[in-house]
């Protein structure tokens, strides 16, 4: 049985919050990818999820809250995290951060780590579904676990069939990739993920930054393959291969591909990283065998775009190696 999707209207918001508020699982768009939420103070809906979506229970979730205010709550602030989240929040920022003792978090949302992933979306639809469930929301990327993750609603319920109470219908979301995590937790700083607020832009607020890759320095879901469509990916394309479909980058194309799609054809990485995943999924289908990718600029949003294409492109599962503090 698939779930029922509906438009995002103020009604439906309320339903949505109701559900929620009684321990089902909700889809809803953010600003930056749909999410599939559920009640973050509760053991057995945040349980949920991980059935919902298959996915690894050592691998912890993001917590959404309408403000800052509701952050702290939750996790404990510095002066440095209150900074980024004033500057960045509501948007498609995570703060990793140290779980308050008596915050009455669901342990299960962050996986037995002593930290916890929090973001304020800036997606009207999440907001009020924040303020009108009046609970943090637990939500990953509403997609099946090491999939693509959903821009549209109509992604979310190709995916998800089982466990899902309502999908809210908010149209394609505008940044396309999932948020920037950064984690506050520690020094330095650390980037666990590159999204829409850039490296860049980071690091002229706090100075040097670990970046993704560097030493133990992991999100314990950012595993080499995930956002794996199910034919290959080729990064860098320069020339087409029999059977493969290009996903072009800027204004000239590459000749002998018989399907082409352009993730910006003014060389915009905005208008790229929306693309981005909605296109994957549209040439991930028969009669292709592959998907080509045109060289994208490895600096602001790029490096998010990038980052997501790798994991696209890896074909091999490794077994993972998780940064656990000492209980
Ligand atoms: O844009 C987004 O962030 C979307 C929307 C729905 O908010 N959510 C999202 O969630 O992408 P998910 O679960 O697909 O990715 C969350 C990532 C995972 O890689 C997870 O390992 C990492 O955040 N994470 C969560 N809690 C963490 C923690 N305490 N320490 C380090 N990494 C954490
Ligand atoms: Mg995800």
């Amino acid at each position: 049985m698939s779930a029922t999707t509906v438009p995002a209207s103020p009604e439906a918001i309320e339903i949505a919050a109701r559900l929620l508020r009684a321990g089902e699982l909700v889809a809803f768009p953010t600003e930056t990818v749909y999410g599939l939420g559920a009640d973050a103070m509760s053991e057995r809906s945040v349980a949920a999820i991980f059935s919902a979506k298959g996915r690894p229970r050592f691998n912890p979730l993001i917590v959404h809250v309408p403000d800052l205010a509701a952050a702290e709550a939750l996790a404990e602030f510095d002066a440095r995290a209150r900074r980024i989240a004033a500057q960045f929040w509501p948007g498609p920022l995570t703060l990793v951060l140290r779980r308050r003792y008596h915050s009455g978090l669901s342990l299960l949302a962050s996986a037995g780590l002593d930290t916890v992933a929090i973001r304020a979306p800036a997606h009207p639809v999440a907001q009020a579904l924040l303020r009108a469930s009046r609970r943090p929301i637990a939500a990953p990327s509403a997609n099946r676990s090491g999939r693509v993750s959903p821009t549209e609603a109509a992604h979310v319920a190709e995916e998800l069939v089982d466990g899902v109470a309502l999908i809210l219908d908010g149209g394609p979301t505008a940044v396309g990739i999932e948020s920037t995590i950064l984690d506050l937790s520690g020094e330095p700083p650390a980037l666990l993920r590159p999204g829409a607020v850039t490296l860049e832009q980071l690091t002229e607020l706090l100075g040097p930054i670990a970046a993704p890759g560097s030493g133990s320095v992991k999100a314990p879901g950012m595993l080499p393959s995930h956002y794996a469509p199910s034919l290959p990916v080729r990064l860098a394309a320069t020339e087409a291969r029999p059977g493969e479909a290009l996903l072009a980058y800027g204004a000239d194309t590459l000749p002998g591909f018989s399907e082409v799609l352009w993730l910006s054809r003014s060389g915009d990485l905005a208008e790229a990283a929306a693309n981005l995943f909605a296109m994957l999924r549209r040439l991930d289908r028969p009669p292709f065998t592959g998907i080509a990718v045109m060289p994208i600029p490895e600096h602001g949003l790029g490096r998010a775009i990038n980052d997501r294409l790798r994991r696209a492109a890896a074909n091999i599962r490794v077994e993972f190696n998780s940064r656990r503090r000492s209980p």
